[in-house]
């Protein structure tokens, strides 16, 4: 049996990371987050007390950091500041937790000599132009356009800086956009889904053209344990699963699968320095370690995640309304 440390266990991506180690293998998890505004403890209920501990904390505290550090096997770190918007409207909590958190980590990983895998997204890589073919490889230059994928692309210069001058055993993994459940309702798909539960029409920013490459976070959760378990150290992979959509195509689905007529949306206020398309290439994740999504069909992801998102309205309720409050002081 494993010990391994999920920082960031009780967030979107993190807890449904949890939710599958657990069904998936006999590890044993400690949870470290801050329970931030878009932690939630309630996404980890019903998950068996004997395979789970809970640790409320700050990834930028050494001391704590550095006991957790010395009961793991393995670390997995998922804690981050992660909304691009909010990072347009006060990057300074990205710096403290992408950046300093990611540090503080990486230090602990040293001194203990830790297995550490860092979870990081596609966003570092920039943006790509609609028609151009290309998609995102291992070997693309970084470029990040916001101070989100500034700061997340500064957290993985450091992982690799600690790989190389200090012999930190880690990894990188950068994955495009997740939906699923547990996913917090300021960002798009669950942003859309309880507007319309709440009969208020979905909000596309600028024309809509824009391009999201979207994957269902269980399958990001079987890839990241796939590269834990095999992938070599000191590497990157990129994690995608082929799912270009244009945010008109996924705002569209949603209405018709909710029973809504599709052009019942707004064209609000466009993010600054939006970026264009994202879309990763996979093949190293697949040829090397064999790894293969579960999740084939985007449109049964999405009435799924439509399903859950109406069965959990206690989940997600309590913070509709300051998201919504915060948007539209923007115009969105
Ligand atoms: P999220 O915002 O839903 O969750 C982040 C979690 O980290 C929350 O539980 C929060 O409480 C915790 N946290 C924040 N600051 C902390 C701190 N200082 N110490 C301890 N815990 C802290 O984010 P997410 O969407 O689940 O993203 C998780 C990771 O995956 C991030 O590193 C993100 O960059 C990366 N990622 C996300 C996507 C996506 O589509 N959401 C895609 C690729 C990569
Ligand atoms: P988001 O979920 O914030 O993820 P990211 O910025 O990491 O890609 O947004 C996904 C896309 O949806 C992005 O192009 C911005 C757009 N968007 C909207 O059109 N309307 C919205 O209300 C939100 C939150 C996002």
């Amino acid at each position: 049996m494993r010990k391994l440390l999920v920082t960031g266990g009780a967030g979107f991506i993190g807890s449904n990371f949890v939710h599958h180690v657990i069904s998936h293998s006999d590890d044993h998890v400690t949870v470290l987050d801050k329970l931030t505004y878009a932690g939630n403890r309630a996404s980890l209920e019903g998950l068996p007390e004997d395979r789970l501990t809970f640790v409320q904390g700050d990834i930028a505290d050494a001391a704590l950091v550095d006991e957790l550090f010395s009961a793991a096997d393995a670390v997995v770190h998922f804690a981050a500041e992660s909304h691009n918007d909010n990072s347009l409207h006060d990057p300074r909590p990205f710096l403290d937790t992408n950046i300093i958190g990611t540090y503080t980590l990486l230090e602990a990983a040293r001194r203990h000599d830790t297995r550490l895998h860092h979870i990081s997204t596609d966003e570092v890589y920039g943006d790509l132009e609609l028609d151009d073919p290309a998609r995102f490889t291992e070997t693309t230059p970084y470029n990040p356009s916001s101070p989100y994928s500034s700061t997340k692309a500064g957290s993985d210069l450091l992982v690799r800086a600690w790989v190389r001058s200090f012999g930190v055993r880690a990894t990188i993994s950068n994955c495009s956009n997740n939906y699923g459940p547990y996913q917090h309702v300021e960002k798009f798909i669950p942003r859309q889904i309880t507007n319309v539960i709440r009969g208020v029409r979905p909000r596309l920013y600028g024309k809509g053209e824009n391009v999201r490459d979207w994957i269902h976070a269980d399958d990001h959760s079987s890839a990241v344990l796939t590269i834990l378990d095999k992938g070599a150290l000191g590497e990157t992979y990129l994690i995608g699963a082929d799912g270009e959509k244009s945010n008109k195509e996924v705002v569209e689905l949603i209405l018709t699968t909710m029973g809504v007529s599709a052009d019942a949306y707004d064209h609000v206020t466009d993010r600054a320095g939006h970026d264009l398309r994202y879309a990763i290439d996979s093949t190293r994740l697949r040829d090397e370690l064999g790894w293969r999504p579960a999740y084939a069909d985007f449109e049964a992801g999405i009435a799924a995640t439509i399903d859950w998102y109406r069965a959990n309205e206690d989940w997600w309720a309590p913070s509709k309304d300051a998201t919504e409050a915060f948007y539209a002081t923007k115009g969105q």
